[in-house]
């Protein structure tokens, strides 16, 4: 169990509480034997598998006719792939996350800041059955995130327009379930044409999809209100301070007809699962109603939340009914305290802290932006290596699993709103955002906007205005700010209604801003905005990419060096947030096609590290000796040349040697880069890193060999079996004596095979066009990465990756996979092992026909059956088996209609037309030709051919029953395919 697995089980814990707290409330409270009751009663499940996709829009409405057109009108009506007979037996089928416009090719002609990806727009659907057992309870959908745009519908019902890819959509699904044999289907309709950013957004259902499913009396989804808050407030037997409180603020519902009444339960568990403390309290709550309570807990002298120690405490919240657990949730969150000041900088739990961060968008190598949990963890923690102690995602809204992350890496956060506004879309894009993240410990700044060219009047101030006090209704315990390029010093600007004043490259005018704001705390937002690429330095001559020497930076921003001198020379700036951690697609400043990914990173986009991550180590990792050399030493052909060389330390002073010979020495009076011009002699450049009389750190490149063979190394040594673990694989060259090429640009063919897959692959270079999910990949200066994941399993298993390539010994690479255990290890809560009330369909559902018009009863038989006129909507009636009415004396006879357009499963003259009863002697028309007669009044099924045909089709049926006897359709009406037998021809 790596931290990856505590990330995991964190991530689970948000949704589905943690295992051992499942065991603890399961098994010790209440008495359970079997968890697999236990998980499927409350746990929240990820819908992520059996997904049809569909790339291109498809017209919703079909409709010409007016009875149609009127239907289409009506709740649950939708047609086309909106509907729930729509055809997509020939869709591609997936499984979440997905992003499209990553698996696309390049086109000079799209758009650059999305990295020239098209985008477009596609449809997902999904099928999913409900066990009876669950209706009176409350069903919920829950999308994480959705680039950019999206509809939702349920059974033909529209539930959802979504505006932002980076917010999450909760759904209610109840009111609209179909329970049993009746199957449900989802329809996502996504338009990643709409654009929210200047950079690479992916497409598609990108995040996970959770179904929460609880008792009709359930807590709000980020229902708990927990963020724990210093006090004031005397305690009983408490000593005079760090006390502190959790409001433990509940807002519940009960979506039932009737009152309903619970135990509510909170419980506080220390970092060690000790219980710190716990209360009850009674609910009543009336039937279609809401509740808003609150159980306070208070603790003293916790452990605290630290970059360094970050103690996480847990929080879970069950409600019970009878000795049953109706609902139980989980949270972590951490006590710290903040303080910005405006002549000192940051303080977190009083003791003066510089914020060391990155912006970082959210695209991976590979994967574009539909990264795993796993990966986010591998890049946090490349952070975090770095020295970062902070993150900036820029500029929306993180998915869910990185804060839970940053909590446990110890990594602080600024979370950002996407959008400026005071309309409602936006103040509840807002809202939402603090409500999901306000237990975080790792949250230590809102930020309202980025750069809005508003920010310096009175509208920008008057929407500020209103956003920080949405925020403020919500969340006191950590200050406001937004990222400003301009416009503070006006007399009215946005910068009035924040706490902390975020610059972004404003280095001109810190000075200034702190002179004439005295009061008010300052952050850098965003700095640096330097360029290069790994790899790349002056001898090699390349035109089309940047030299990763630190001296090429935007014309408003600054190297790495001086971005973060002119902050850390400043004890007024809290700290910044360098643009970027990692490279990401679009925004390919300061080129523009070839290049189509950024360059402003400080690793490229597969978290290899530039040159810039040794110098923000050397300046931010005061806990250790940091000592780096670049470039590498194989430089053939160059015998003699001067060859820059970087060295990165905070070394006190840096001595270099080649082959064993002096080449200087140089002093650094701040850590930092060390530079000296070598002439190039192939061998050994060694660096020694010095401080007073003592050697701190040494490092050294060595000229190497020709490759002979390739090499591959995972980034962690296994996997767990759960269909989501995913680990990067680092692909390389070797020489003779088992040293890496550094320059090798070799073309790779990658093979995934056994108990995993490959999601994609990449290799840092801006400028590389190679397809990210092919068989193919390509080193880049002597480096790519493939990201492989694991295949759920309940057995142990193994990923085998093999690497060929033309004159090199190929490599294989066998990585471990952990059996899951079905029914009782979180990570198989998973959709993998969807609880059989929740089985996923991954085939779409047999037609039902369950949208009939009924005539009057009639003394004569109608037949042939008479036409209904199409606008006429009220002299028939409406209704759905089982239908029946009994006949009299004087009318026996009705008629049953319907309107249908076969699948192509069925429309092939191999399907058949099932009733599984009809009560009374009936005639059936298709299309007004003869279909067939059952001629016992008695219930029976009857099952007929369905001529070939994919086109709207009328079905009536023509029923006689005995006066007062009951005739109708009494049970199900289905198109299926027929097993065997003949085609009937139209
Ligand atoms: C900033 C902006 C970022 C990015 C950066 C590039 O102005 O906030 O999103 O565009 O410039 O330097």
């Amino acid at each position: 169990m790596g931290d990856f697995h505590l990330a995991r089980l964190a991530r689970l814990a948000h949704f589905a509480g943690l295992w051992r707290c499942l065991l603890m409330v399961f098994v010790g409270f209440v008495g359970f034997t079997s968890l697999d009751v236990a998980l499927a009663m409350d746990t929240p499940l990820l819908l992520d598998k059996g997904w049809r996709f569909h790339q291109g829009d498809l017209p919703l409405s079909p409709a010409v006719g007016h009875e149609q057109t009127y239907l289409q009108m009506k709740a649950g009506y939708a047609g086309g792939p909106a509907g729930i007979d729509f055809d997509d037996s020939n869709w591609r089928t997936l499984d979440l996350p997905h992003d499209w416009a990553v698996e696309g090719p390049f086109d000079p002609s799209a758009n650059m800041d999305q990295g020239y990806r098209p985008r477009g727009l596609a449809w997902y659907r999904r099928y999913l059955r409900v066990d009876a057992a669950q209706r009176g309870r409350h069903i919920e959908l829950q999308f994480d995130g959705i680039a950019s745009q999206a509809e939702i519908w349920f059974n033909g019902h529209l539930l959802h327009r979504s505006f932002s890819g980076y917010t999450a959509n909760h759904l209610d699904l109840t009111p609209y379930l179909r329970f049993g044999d009746e199957i449900n289907t989802i329809a996502v309709r996504v338009n990643a044409e709409a654009m929210e950013g200047w950079w690479y957004e992916g497409a598609g259902i990108y995040r996970h999809v959770w179904l929460s499913q609880t008792d009709a009396l359930h807590l709000h989804t980020d229902g708990l209100h927990l963020t724990p808050m210093p006090t004031p407030t005397p305690l009983k037997n408490a000593p005079a301070k760090d006390r502190w409180r959790l409001p433990m603020a509940v807002s519940l519902a009960n979506d039932g007809p009737a009152p309903a009444s619970a135990t509510l339960e909170v419980t506080l568990l220390d970092p060690t699962g000790r219980q710190v403390e716990q209360r009850r309290a009674e609910l009543h709550v009336a039937a279609q109603s809401s509740l808003e309570t609150a159980l306070p807990i208070d603790v003293t002298a916790p452990q605290r939340w630290s970059v360094d120690h970050p103690q996480l405490y847990q929080v879970h919240l069950r409600l019970l009914r009878q000795g049953q657990v109706l609902e139980h949730r989980s949270w972590h969150t951490g006590f710290r305290t903040l303080k910005f000041d405006a002549q000192q900088g940051f303080f977190l739990n009083g003791l003066p802290l510089k914020i060391k961060g990155v912006c970082i968008h959210q695209d991976h190598a590979g994967v574009g932006v539909a990264v795993p949990q796993s990966i986010w963890a591998y890049r946090l923690k490349r952070l975090k290596a770095m020295g970062a102690n902070a993150v900036r995602f820029a500029h929306n809204a993180p998915p869910p699993e990185a804060l839970d992350l940053a909590d446990q890496l110890g990594l602080m956060v600024m979370d950002e709103n996407r959008h400026f506004g005071a309309d409602p879309e936006t103040l509840q894009q807002l809202r939402w955002l603090v409500r999901r993240d306000r237990h975080h410990p790792s949250v230590i700044l809102w930020s309202l906007f980025n750069e809005e060219p508003l920010q310096g009047g009175e509208t920008g101030y008057e929407i500020a205005r209103r956003m920080t006090a949405a925020v403020k209704a919500l969340d006191t315990t950590r200050p406001v700010t937004a990222a400003m390029n301009g416009g503070f010093f006006s007399d009215l600007n946005a910068s009035h209604a924040l706490d902390v004043i975020g610059l972004n490259y404003q280095h001109t005018d810190y000075d200034r801003l702190h002179a004439e704001r005295p009061q008010t705390p300052l952050i850098s937002t965003e700095d640096a905005s330097a360029f290069m690429t790994r790899g790349v330095y002056a001898p090699s001559h390349d035109p089309d990419r940047i030299p990763a020497d630190d001296e090429h930076a935007a014309d408003w921003g600054l190297n790495h060096r001086a971005s973060w001198t002119m902050l850390a020379e400043r004890p007024f700036m809290a700290g910044g947030f360098a643009w970027t951690g990692f490279d990401y697609r679009g925004e390919p400043t300061p080129q523009s096609w070839p290049a189509v990914s950024s360059m402003f990173g400080i690793m490229d986009l597969a978290g290899f590290a530039k040159s810039a991550f040794y110098i923000r180590q050397a300046q931010w990792r005061e806990d250790r000796p940091v000592l780096h050399i670049e470039p590498h030493w194989s430089w053939p052909g160059q015998a003699g040349q001067m060859i820059p060389v970087m060295v990165m330390s905070n070394a006190q002073r840096v001595v270099l040697r080649l082959n064993g010979q002096p080449i200087g020495t140089q002093h650094l009076d701040r850590p930092g880069v060390a530079r000296f011009d070598v002439p190039y002699a192939p061998g050994l450049l060694e660096a020694v890193g010095y401080d007073h009389e003592h050697e701190v750190s040494r490092d050294a490149v060595e000229t190497t060999g020709p490759g002979v063979s390739l090499a591959l190394q995972a980034d962690r040594p296994a996997l767990a079996g759960d269909g989501q673990d995913a680990v990067p694989v680092t692909l390389w060259v070797r020489d003779a004596q088992g040293r890496a090429v550094p320059d090798a640009q070799t073309r790779v063919h990658i093979e995934v095979r056994g108990a995993g897959r490959s999601l994609g692959h990449g290799n840092g270079d801006p400028l590389s066009h190679e397809d990210e999910k092919g068989a193919h990949r390509s080193l880049f200066h002597g480096l790519a990465q493939v990201i492989v994941q694991s295949h759920f399993t309940t057995t142990p298993g193994e990923i085998e990756i093999e690497a060929q390539a033309e004159g090199l010994a190929p490599a294989v690479l066998k990585l471990p996979v952990k059996a899951s255990r079905l029914g009782t290890d979180p990570a198989a809560l998973l959709d993998h092992a969807l609880p059989a009330a929740f089985a996923p369909e991954q085939d779409p559902p047999a037609t039902r026909l369950t949208e009939w018009r009924t005539s009057p009863l009639t003394s004569r038989p109608p037949g042939p059956p008479q036409p209904l006129a199409d606008q006429d909507m009220n002299t028939w009636g409406w209704g759905a088996p089982p239908m029946t009415r009994a006949a009299s004396a004087q009318a026996t006879w009705q008629q049953y209609r319907t309107r249908f357009t076969p699948r192509n499963d069925v429309a092939d003259g191999r399907g058949v037309l099932a009733f599984a009863a009809i009560q009374g002697r009936a005639e059936v028309w298709l299309d007004g030709q003869w279909l067939g007669r059952k001629t016992d009044p008695a219930p029976q099924a009857l099952t007929l051919p369905l001529p070939a045909g994919a086109v709207l089709r009328e079905l009536r049926v023509v029923i006689q029953s005995d006066a007062g006897m009951a005739g109708g359709i009494i049970g199900a009406v289905q198109l299926l395919k027929a097993p065997t037998g003949p085609s009937v021809p139209p």
